[in-house]
């Protein structure tokens, strides 16, 4: 039976447990506004838990390449679209849940540059949306080669959400530093690799 088991299986099984684990914030958020579990402020703890599942799986995301050089498994890089847009899913409830239930959707221009943490989240919205916009097939294909530099602002994108979620932290900031220190740590090894790549061929030459 397991000389049946082909590399099709394997990538469509990862890419099942990836989305089903892709959708346990939502689905434990749900539990918790069922059974009335959100604490005093319930409007800021739904706005906090989907923005963290949107950061999470941000750098979930930007985990696929390294995995892809450690491991060899091209498999990796076919999840990373699914997971992109799990991002953008995310973050747009976030930025939803935080317009109907904290600020309302009165002036959106004072509501977005109000405060800077607010900006750095925006920013980091902003640049999320051409890249959901073109994450099929189709536009990867009619893009061609300005494809993969568009995509490359994701890098910015995990920035200025960084900052965000660092911003707006009321006193304790060991947990952003957490993540803080896995983001650069994800970032460097690319910085290293384009570095590596980029010198090969004058070494050959
Ligand atoms: C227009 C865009 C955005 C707005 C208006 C916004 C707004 C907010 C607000 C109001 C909070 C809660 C602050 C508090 O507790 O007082 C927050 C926290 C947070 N946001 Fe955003 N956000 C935006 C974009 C994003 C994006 C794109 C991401 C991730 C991809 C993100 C990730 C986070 C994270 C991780 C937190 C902290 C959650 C926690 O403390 O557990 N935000 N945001």
């Amino acid at each position: 039976m397991l000389a049946n088991w082909s590399k099709t299986t394997t990538l469509r099984v990862v890419k099942v447990a990836l989305f089903l684990a892709a959708l346990v914030p939502l689905l434990i958020l749900i539990q918790r506004i069922v059974v009335g579990d959100l604490g005093p402020d319930p409007g800021q703890a739904i706005t906090e838990s989907l923005g963290k599942a949107a950061f999470q799986l941000l750098l979930a995301t930007l985990f696929m390449t390294p995995l892809r050089k450690l491991t060899g498994w091209a498999g990796w890089i076919r999840c990373r679209r699914m997971l992109g847009l799990f991002v953008f899913f995310y973050a747009v409830l976030h930025v939803m849940a935080f317009l109907q239930l904290i600020l309302g959707w009165g002036d959106l221009w004072a509501t977005f540059t109000r405060r800077p943490y607010i900006i750095m989240g925006a920013a980091g919205f902003i640049l999320l949306v051409p890249l959901a916009l073109t994450s099929t097939q189709k536009m990867m294909k009619r893009m061609g080669r300005g494809w993969k530099p568009l995509h490359r602002l994701i890098y910015l994108s995990s920035i200025f959400v960084w900052l965000h979620f660092l911003w707006q932290a009321r006193s304790d900031v060991s947990e952003m530093v957490i993540y803080g220190v896995v983001l650069m740590l994800l970032l460097l090894v690319r910085v290293y690799w384009f570095g590596v790549s980029s010198l090969v061929p004058l070494k050959k030459a």
